[in-house]
């Protein structure tokens, strides 16, 4: 086969786009075309600007991309239950498979470092032609759901679907959402689906906040200051919301979605990086509140949701803003990094036409 082209994140705030080769599927592996690669908000605070991460978040100098989608070109020998044809998401981090974690499912939390590789970090990810994945972490895309609503799967949807499990959202609940980035309004997308009826969002980006109103994801869109929970009582009868989940990593949002939370609420912290500061006594203990951490989810959790995506009839693609050819996947990143979008798309093929 020719050679593919394939997109690198130098760290330098630019993006590089090469040749490579079309890589040819070994035992248990499988060769995808590409169809969709959502970029996440991790890729630019870990790798864009500055080769940030460490550990399970260092980026390795490999193809780029983290949430991929694609259809099935090539089988390698000894593959169990997937296709050539078959449409697939890909779950971001490959793991060891015989570790406790990978055994749960959360290959994500494997502890064997020599195997557990996270595609777009350590192992070629998403943003190229073709990609070579481990049949073991594929998940099969119903043909309700687009490549573009699968492709935010493997990271966004699946980690706010295991954070909302983790808390429990219902129809009782208000919700505040800090952080309105793709993460957050995925946030409000899921928990509309989940029944809750008073969803209250914070960002400071103005594009952002219009987004979430105009797509219906939040009944009350702030904008982040110094009085934002008293505007969350406000809006909730003076008590505070139910649930609160953090998709900004920024210090104050995150204090704040502590301290709107009503007595025994519960907060969940997506955002990662940064910190928080908020007082043990009157912030939490006094107020029996339970504040849970949340990093991606379970192979058979992102199962779950995409056949709940189907029943609920969401569509992760509406919050696609932009898309682009793999040719300007600089542009792609480049918009991304300003935050004046929803979420950004790199397609392919029949995506790239819708
Ligand atoms: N826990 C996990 O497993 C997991 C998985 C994926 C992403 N993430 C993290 O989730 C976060 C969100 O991801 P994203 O793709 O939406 O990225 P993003 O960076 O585009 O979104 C963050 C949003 O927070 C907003 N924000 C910044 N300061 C704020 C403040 N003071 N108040 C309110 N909003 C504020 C920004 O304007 C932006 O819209 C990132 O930190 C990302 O690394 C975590
Ligand atoms: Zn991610
Ligand atoms: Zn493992």
């Amino acid at each position: 086969m020719s050679p593919m082209k394939a997109a690198y994140l130098p760290g330098d705030s630019t993006t590089v786009l090469k040749e490579a080769s079309v890589p040819e599927p070994g035992y248990g592996e499988v060769l995808l075309r590409m169809k969709a690669s959502t970029i996440c908000g991790s890729d630019i605070r870990c790798i864009y600007h500055e080769h940030l991460g460490k550990g399970p978040e260092g980026y390795q100098g490999v193809i780029a991309g983290h949430e991929p989608a694609g259809q099935i070109v090539r089988t390698g020998p000894g593959c169990r239950r997937f296709q050539e044809g078959d449409r697939v998401i890909v779950y971001h981090i490959s793991g060891c498979g015989v570790c406790n974690d990978c055994r749960r499912g959360y290959m994500i939390s494997c502890t064997n470092p020599k195997y557990r590789r996270a595609y777009g970090w350590q192992r070629d990810g998403g943003m190229a032609d073709y990609l070579l994945a481990e049949e073991k972490d594929l998940v099969l895309l119903p043909d309700e759901l687009t490549f573009a609503d699968g492709a935010q799967v493997a990271c966004g949807f699946g980690t706010v679907y295991e954070g909302l499990e983790k808390v429990g959202v219902s129809g009782n609940d208000a919700v505040l959402i800090t952080g309105l980035g793709p993460v957050g309004l995925a946030t409000g997308m899921l928990c509309r689906a989940m029944g809750a009826r008073r969803i209250i969002g914070i960002d400071v980006v103005s594009e952002r906040m219009e987004l979430a109103k105009r797509l219906g994801l939040c009944d009350a869109v702030l904008a982040s200051g110094t009085d934002n929970v008293s505007q969350v009582l406000d809006l909730t009868g003076g008590h505070g919301v139910e649930r609160a989940v953090d998709c900004s990593a920024h210090p104050v949002a995150r204090a704040t979605a502590i301290r709107a939370t009503r007595k025994w609420g519960r907060i969940v912290l997506l955002g990662e990086g940064n910190s928080v500061e908020f007082n043990p006594s009157p912030d939490m203990i006094h107020d029996q509140k339970t504040l849970y951490g949340s990093w991606v989810t379970s192979i058979w959790k992102m199962e779950e949701l995409v056949e709940r995506l189907v029943r609920w009839n969401l569509h992760p693609a509406d919050l696609i803003t932009h898309r682009f050819a793999l040719d300007h996947v600089a542009d792609a990143y480049s918009l991304m990094a300003s935050g004046k979008c929803g979420k950004v798309a790199v397609c392919f093929d029949e995506e790239l036409k819708v």
